[in-house]
């Protein structure tokens, strides 16, 4: 898809749909007036015969009367004037483009009226996100339940700028694409290797790549992590990735973890068949963590960056590991296995013990597909931030407002630890059901050596089906890209 920015006087190419974005209280004011009189009152008509007050969501559309260069018009409701944030922004064009994406039209012109400075660049950078599609494995897909739109034409003021201002946006719509399409891929193709290969294919965009293999990570002691990958046929990787972009090449990096559970059957503590397909995305940690390494290295980012990811797939075997079972994990502390379904926390257990103790970060941020009970705490729209550390979390609720990835924190009370404390062990690897994401988060707490530390279970937010947000396609969501490299860009750059 092209995407451009046009000046308000260039000519609507003929045959295209033109969106313009509708206030709240005042829909027929300002452009959307001026269209209404180049149609003879068309628009006026049309708005009199609907329900369509410019409310956000709200998309209203008429075919152009003859005369008219463009071959239908769209309103597209923002809301209020004042609330027209960055935001609102993205949403509004991302609406636009969903509201014609089928309709048979190849070029869709958006016009942001009252749009604020940045507001056309982040009006594309909604575009892009709505536009992203996986279809791959589509070989069959009528060519008219394909999108039709080929190009997308941006009104505003200053192209040029806009033009220059965008790149930062377009680096980051790629590192989500690439973890949109990790998050997507079907775990027979997405094994740990081939996660790890796709992971090092980022190296041409100038970051530094390790792979560790099992035989390196038996060396390391890492007993939890490899005890979950002991039930599959494919091999458990860890992937080491660095971004070295500041100024003094050996300042202290930030750290971010992934949980890369490629497919989590449960294993012998079997998950039920139904709705079990879903944990083909339970490696949407180690893929935000990915996508968040991409796009720093995208846009230079002036930051030393660490991106640990653990690759595993959760199988039942007469190989793999048992409830009952105790693990020694690389930070020496033992494990004792309740649940072998309780295997994220497992793998992160190691990778954040790896983490601190080889490059002694500022701080460690993880991401991971944790726990089912953080679905119930807070719905599908919130994340759940646990941390020992308040400006760190500070730092992360603000990204989280900037760039629209709902975060919502938890707390971590130390009264809840005893509650996996194990008979026979150091630890245990469930702490039962009452508080069970705080547990998981509890767990980690226990590996990352002291060290300034954050948790995001995303288990919530990973995956979105169906849809409530026009820049959230069904399925993979990317979360956490945009909101860590808000967070690196706001306070960790320079
Ligand atoms: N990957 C799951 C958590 C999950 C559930 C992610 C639903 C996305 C959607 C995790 O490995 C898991 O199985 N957690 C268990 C923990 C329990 C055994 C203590 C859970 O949440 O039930
Ligand atoms: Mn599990
Ligand atoms: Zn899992």
């Amino acid at each position: 898809m092209d995407l451009v920015f046009v000046s308000p006087a260039a000519e609507l190419p003929e045959g295209a749909a033109f969106a313009i974005i509708a206030q709240e209280g005042a829909v027929l004011s300002g452009l959307a007036a001026e269209v209404d009189a180049q149609t003879g009152g068309a628009l006026g008509r049309a708005l009199a015969g609907s329900r369509f007050t410019g409310a956000k969501g709200q998309t209203l559309e008429i075919v152009a009367p003859a005369g008219h260069p463009a071959q239908r018009l769209v309103l597209v409701g923002a809301g209020k004037a004042e609330a027209l944030d960055d935001i609102a922004a993205e949403h509004a064009a991302a609406s636009a483009y969903q509201a014609v994406k089928l309709s048979g039209v190849s070029t869709l012109r958006i016009a942001l009226e009252g749009a604020k400075g940045g507001q056309a660049e982040r009006a594309a950078l909604g575009v892009r996100l709505a536009a992203y599609r996986f279809d791959r494995y589509r070989t069959k897909e009528p060519a008219d339940k394909k999108p039709s739109v080929s190009r997308v034409e941006i009104v505003c003021a200053d192209v040029a700028a806009a033009t220059s201002g965008f790149a930062a946006h377009a680096a980051l719509a790629d590192a989500i694409a690439f973890a949109r399409d990790l998050v997507s891929e079907p775990p027979n193709v997405l094994y740990p290797a081939e996660f790890a290969r796709r992971v090092k294919g980022l190296e041409s965009l100038g970051l530094e790549v390790e792979i560790l293999g099992e035989a390196e990570m038996e060396k390391l002691g890492m007993g939890s992590l490899l005890g979950v990958g002991r039930g599959s046929a494919r091999e458990s990787q860890l992937a080491i990735m660095r971004w070295n972009g500041a100024a003094d090449p050996k300042a202290q990096p930030v750290a971010f973890v992934g949980k890369g559970v490629c497919f989590d059957t449960g294993g012998i503590s079997l998950k039920p068949a139904e709705g079990m397909e879903d944990m083909k995305w339970d490696m949407g940690g180690a893929a935000a963590v990915a996508g968040l390494m991409h796009a720093l290295a995208g846009r230079k980012a002036k930051v030393n960056a660490v991106g640990i990811l653990g690759l595993v797939e959760n199988m039942p075997d007469g190989e793999a590991q048992r409830p009952g079972d105790v693990v020694t994990s690389m930070s020496g502390q033992t494990i004792e296995i309740i649940n072998t379904d309780a295997e994220g926390r497992l793998v992160l257990a190691d990778a954040l013990w790896y983490c601190q103790e080889r490059f002694k970060p500022k701080f460690m941020v993880d991401l991971a597909t944790l726990t089912g009970a953080i679905i119930i705490s807070l719905g599908n729209d919130y994340a759940g931030l646990f941390s020992n550390n308040d400006e760190l979390s500070e730092n992360l609720l603000a990204a989280s407002k900037v760039e629209g990835e709902p975060l919502w924190r938890m707390p971590l009370p130390a009264a809840y630890d005893k509650q996996i404390d194990s008979m026979i062990a150091d630890m245990k690897n469930t702490g039962g059901r009452p508080g069970g994401s705080i547990t998981a988060a509890l767990f980690l707490q226990r590996f990352v050596n002291g060290l300034p530390w954050a948790h995001m279970d995303i288990a919530s937010t990973a995956w979105k089906k169906p849809s409530t947000v026009p820049t959230l396609p069904e399925g993979a969501t990317g979360y956490g890209v945009r909101l860590l490299n808000r967070m690196v860009a706001d306070k960790y750059e320079g």
